[in-house]
């Protein structure tokens, strides 16, 4: 057997440690039928463990985080502490998380499957086949610019964000962009809102420049409130979106919407040795610990975990094909169903566990 592939795990606030139980009773099941040889470790990180330790990323966890080869991460936030400014928040943590391990370039698979179809809120003409890939600018942009500060007093303050990129982060991020296109429909969409941006006008000078070392791949533009409306409109036309930091994060909660729910989108963060993997969602405080969170986000987490940092290929198919199997035997969390159907929901535990079934394995 290879050495052990090293899996630090944070679960997290709110829903964050159930979806995360789910995801590594699947990982552990797959691993063990795949003899996939696991090393797995849990360490406190979030608003949770600012309230145990008073620091909410500890210097172990810190440390186990960059020693594994990848980092599987439930959600953070907490509302206690939403009173704090942003920065100031324990769930900060997960952009320190970020930079730690230079996870430069998100990655977030938005795919329909046959079993989802009826969850959508879409006509299922229009989102059978819906395949795409957000790809995120992770460490640059308003995130991260500075300054960043509150000035004078109420009622007369004034707030500022910075939006800052550097030439190299654009580029890097493109570049990425489309070599994903060219391994997929090789048709790579670049959204930015250069009549408007500074840093949106470089964006697309970078892509424009980028651009003939890819001739393979199909090259358009649109403004982010168009691509929002022809993410609606059109959503199985698009192939691969590369994009900003701030874009990227609500394009792809939008593009779950599409799917049905917050619930159901992986996502990989990558760039350094080490790549992180967690839900799109975050910590959904007001449903945690009730057993009906949707665990599929985190789940499919653990498949692109396996694909990418592991390179089991097949691990992370067979985990995909398990939640398409328990979907496709009509299983919904409540999130997946309309209100005067959330009767029929199953919980966090009972989808997991139908998912457990269907990679054979026993529950
Ligand atoms: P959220 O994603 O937590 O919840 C938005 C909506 O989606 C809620 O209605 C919630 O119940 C639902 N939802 C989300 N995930 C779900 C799941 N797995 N199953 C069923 N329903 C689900 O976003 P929010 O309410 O805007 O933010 C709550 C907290 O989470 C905030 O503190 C926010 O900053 C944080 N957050 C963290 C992350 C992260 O850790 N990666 C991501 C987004 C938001
Ligand atoms: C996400 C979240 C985070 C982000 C927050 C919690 C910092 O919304 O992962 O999409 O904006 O990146
Ligand atoms: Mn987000």
């Amino acid at each position: 057997m290879n050495r052990p592939l090293k899996v630090c795990v944070f679960g997290g606030d709110g829903i964050g440690p159930e979806v995360t139980r789910a995801a590594v009773r699947v990982l552990r099941a797959v691993c063990s039928r795949e003899s996939i040889a696991l090393d797995l470790e849990e360490h406190p990180f979030g608003s949770q463990s600012f309230r145990e330790s008073g620091v909410a990323f500890p210097e172990a966890s810190r440390q186990a985080a960059s020693n594994a080869d990848a980092v599987l991460c439930g959600a953070v936030g907490d509302p206690d502490f939403d009173h704090l400014p942003p920065m100031e928040r324990p769930q900060r943590c997960l952009l320190d998380l970020r930079q730690l391990l230079d996870a430069w370039a998100n990655l977030r698979p938005a795919r329909m499957s046959e079993g989802l179809l009826d969850c959508s809120p879409m006509k299922a003409e229009y989102v059978r086949d819906l395949d795409l890939l957000v790809v995120r600018e992770l460490l640059g942009g308003l995130y991260f610019g500075k300054p960043r500060e509150r000035r004078g007093e109420s009622p007369h303050q004034v707030a500022l964000d910075t939006m800052v990129y550097k030439e190299e982060e654009i580029e890097r991020i493109v570049r990425l962009g489309f070599q994903l296109a060219q391994g997929r429909r090789k048709q790579l969409c670049s959204v930015d809102k250069s009549n408007v941006l500074e840093c949106s006008r470089l964006w697309e000078a970078v892509v424009a420049r980028i651009a003939p070392e890819f001739p393979d791949v199909q090259l358009s533009h649109l403004y982010v409130d168009a691509c929002a409306t022809a993410l609606v409109t059109h959503p199985a036309e698009f192939d691969v979106i590369v994009t900003s930091n701030l874009f990227g994060d609500i394009l792809s909660d939008q593009s779950a919407g599409i799917l049905g729910s917050l619930g159901v989108l992986p996502s990989a963060s990558v760039g350094g040795p080490t790549a992180l993997y967690e839900p799109v969602h975050g910590s959904a405080p007001p449903i945690a610990g009730k057993n009906i969170a949707n665990p599929m986000a985190a789940i499919l987490s653990a498949a692109m975990l396996l694909r990418h940092s592991g390179g089991h290929e097949d691990a992370a198919l067979a985990i995909e094909q398990a939640v398409d199997q328990a979907l496709a035997q009509g299983l919904r969390t409540a999130d997946l169903l309309p209100r005067e159907r959330r009767h029929e929901a199953v919980g966090t535990i009972e989808f997991t566990e139908a998912v457990l079934a269907a990679l054979d394995v026993a529950v």
